[in-house]
């Protein structure tokens, strides 16, 4: 769409298509809170058709969604005429454009010669709805949604089940006061990141279908019919500006955004603590790098940062535009989700035989990395997104978190696609793929599936199992290839002349990798149990299992009451090692694991063979990064020690363990439980002793994260 200013058919067929898109999208966002492409794709559209216009000024006329904020209101809430408008904001993607919109409003203001710098307020964008809020003689009287900017929707019954809502305002320190006959207050209704989680949480156990995101869920909750629905939503609200004020008292009389900001926290508001007064245009990126840095350590989310003009004065002076204010603008982020094609559903077979479905797209970059792959995790997660090959797909990926699949773009399905079936064989071996009753999960379960058997070798060989080093997944595979390898105990009859015979492999490599399956051999039964990849038995059940049986051949041959009689352990234990042992393949490795030297022995005055289990019975929540453990190996530090390492913080958590940039919700949670929230100092101080520190080593308790 560049070139010269030749207005041709097909630009304007590409303006009237980009309308139709917008209006489209503009419903799904507003009206129904269920958008279907991401933010960044819809200001994409917008910028493309104003573009257009730009260059062609008589394709723009007033009905064109460049010209119009938000949609207009649905006919379920009483429509509200806005006294004052609530505008929309220009958007700027990059430090350069910032500038512009700062040498810009220094040139409207007759300042650019002086070189002065403009004080300025930068603030969060809170990724919420905006909120305009009437109180009348201090009593709040009318809320309305933003709607079309002009006119917008009463949500007032709704709006009052917002906490940090006063019902009242506050008034302000003085002598007698009148409070104001109008005073609007306007700001953001968001939903708590550790809400929506929870909130999803609970959707995915009653099988219903998770919202996507946390605006979308605000903006649907806030916009019910039963406002009881909504005060089951736990929405907040940050204030920001004013609307329409009558008949105030001087002590409201404010001169910059600063001010104002601060009578707003006065009369009772919750104003967001991250706001800064900024001089010049290094100020202000640095703080929108420092929001883009920080922003999943904040329990809400954000989508970039607004930086308005202080002194209100000025702001006057420059005025607005048709939609958007010149005296502010917002600053966002590079996108965290992206669109991309889905090209096909795989499966892929674990070391239990669980086939696990995962999507291959086309690589986008998102958040910093390129992403191609991402799991859906079972049948039922696919059928609930309904995401099929062909599909164009919301792709998320915010921070550090892994990539996940959001959903489809149904607008732009394909025709004639139907829903993916999950596959009734497995796609290595080709034995049908069981699903039990009541499980999400699917299986291969035949013993020799070749997919499964490089898994279950790799896991016996793993860390947190029988701890060989130099055998992973590629070594695995080509040994297999080469006839070495069939089952775990095969590992034990690797001799070094025939190492050294294949490829990649020198006389070193080979002498170490024989040596360290040769000190396998005496891990003892904890470990062993761990690496035969028995259903349910990680490291916490082995051990329990190596304590009470001692020798393998004692749990061999324990019956099911002996085994359920064990604490901790319930039925669908019992059933898998019982299954497990009785099938005859089990049986058959479990004797050339006996031929081949391994020991089945516990050694229970040696703390069982696993090293010391000082995290028995504990759990270590992790968030954020840690400088010596990556994810993976902290995990495995805690379940090694017999503890477990579960996703969330709860009032069982022994204690938090926090790294850089932790999750704000996860710290939050543990401050309000009373869990002992340690740094990484403290991490390695309880993997050594299974205490806290102590109180001399208060540094390694880690100080609650600044407010
Ligand atoms: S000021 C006339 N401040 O962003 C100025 N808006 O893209 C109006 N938003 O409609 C807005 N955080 O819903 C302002 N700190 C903030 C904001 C903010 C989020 C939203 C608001 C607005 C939209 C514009």
């Amino acid at each position: 769409m560049s070139g010269e200013g030749e207005l041709t058919e097909e630009v304007q067929e590409r303006a009237q298509r980009l309308a139709q898109q917008l209006e489209y999208h503009a419903t799904r966002y507003y009206q129904e809170d269920e958008p279907e492409i991401t933010d960044a794709s819809y200001d994409a559209l917008v910028r493309e058709l104003r573009e257009i216009e730009e260059r062609f000024p008589e394709l723009a006329d007033l009905g064109s969604p460049t010209q119009r904020v938000g949609s207009p209101p649905s006919t379920t809430f009483a429509p509200v005429r806005h006294a004052v408008a609530m505008m929309s904001l220009d958007n700027a993607f990059s430090r350069e454009e910032l500038a512009a919109w700062m040498a810009r409003a220094l040139r409207l203001l007759g300042r650019e010669a002086a070189g002065e710098e403009l004080a300025l307020v930068g603030e969060p964008k809170i990724d919420g709805l905006s909120l305009s809020l009437r109180y009348a003689r201090g009593q709040l009287v009318q809320a309305a949604t933003r709607g079309d900017g002009r006119v917008g929707e009463e949500v007032t019954a709704n709006a009052r089940t917002i906490i940090d809502l006063p019902d009242h305002l506050l008034a302000l320190p003085g002598a007698a006061q009148q409070l104001p006959e109008v005073f609007e207050v306007r700001g953001e209704v968001y939903l708590p990141v550790s809400d929506f989680d929870e909130l999803n949480r609970r959707q995915i156990e009653l099988g219903l279908r998770t919202f996507a995101n946390p605006r979308n869920c605000a903006a649907g909750s806030l916009r019910q019919k039963d406002p009881a629905v909504t005060a089951t939503r736990p929405l907040r609200f940050f204030a920001y500006q004013l609307g329409e004020v009558i008949g105030a008292d001087p002590r409201y009389r404010v001169s910059g955004q600063q001010e104002l900001l601060a009578l707003l926290r006065a009369s009772g508001f919750s104003v967001n603590p991250e706001i800064k007064l900024l001089l010049g245009l290094d100020a202000v990126v640095d703080f929108c790098d420092q929001l883009l840095t920080q922003r999943h350590t904040f329990d809400y989310d954000i989508d970039g940062a607004v930086i308005k003009v202080d002194e209100l004065a000025l702001q006057q002076a420059l005025g607005a535009t048709a939609h958007a204010p010149r005296w502010a603008i917002a600053y966002k982020f590079p996108p965290e989700e992206r669109e991309t094609l889905l090209e096909e559903i795989l499966v892929s077979i674990g070391r239990t035989g669980r086939a696990t479905p995962y999507a291959r797209m086309q690589p986008v970059l998102v958040a910093g990395s390129t992403v191609e792959f991402a799991s859906l995790h079972n049948a039922d997660q696919v059928a609930l997104k309904d995401v099929r090959p062909g599909d164009t797909v919301i792709l998320r990926k915010a921070g550090d978190v892994i990539p996940e699949v959001v959903g489809p773009v149904l607008s732009m399905r394909p025709d004639g696609s139907s829903p993916w079936q999950f596959p009734t064989r497995c796609p290595t071996c080709g034995a049908t793929l069981i699903r039990l009753e009541g499980e999400s999960d699917t299986y291969c379960v035949n013993i020799d599936c070749s997919a499964q058997q490089v898994q279950r070798i790799a896991h016996f060989a793993s860390r947190t199992a029988m701890d060989i080093e130099g055998l992973g997944e590629s070594r695995i595979e080509l040994f297999i290839r080469e006839g070495l390898l069939h089952d775990v105990a095969d590992i034990f009859l690797l001799a070094e002349d025939r190492l050294v015979s294949l490829e990649g492999f020198g006389q070193l490599s080979a002498t170490n990798l024989v040596s360290s399956i040769a000190s396998a051999r005496d891990q003892g039964l904890t470990r062993l149990l761990v690496g035969l990849s028995i259903r349910h038995v990680g490291p916490t059940i082995a051990q329990s299992l190596a304590r009470e049986f001692i020798d393998l051949d004692a749990l061999v041959s324990a019956d099911a009451t002996r085994l359920g009689a064990i604490d901790g352990i319930g039925p669908a234990i019992v059933d898998s090692v019982i299954a497990f042992f009785a099938a005859p393949s089990n049986r058959v490795v479990v004797e050339r694991l006996r031929a081949a030297g391994v020991s089945f022995r516990s050694d229970r005055y040696r703390g069982d063979q696993i090293g010391e289990t000082p995290l028995a019975g504990r759990s270590i929540v992790v968030t954020g990064t840690l400088v010596g453990f990556n994810r993976i190996e902290a995990e495995e530090a805690i379940t090694s020690r017999g503890g477990r390492s579960p996703g969330s913080v709860s009032a069982k958590t022994f204690a938090l363990v926090i790294g850089e940039e932790p999750g704000a919700a996860k710290v939050t949670k543990a401050e309000a439980l009373g869990v002992a929230i340690v740094n990484e100092e403290g991490f390695r101080h309880l993997l050594a002793t299974g205490e806290l520190p102590s109180d001399a080593a208060a540094d390694a308790i880690a100080p609650a994260l600044e407010k």
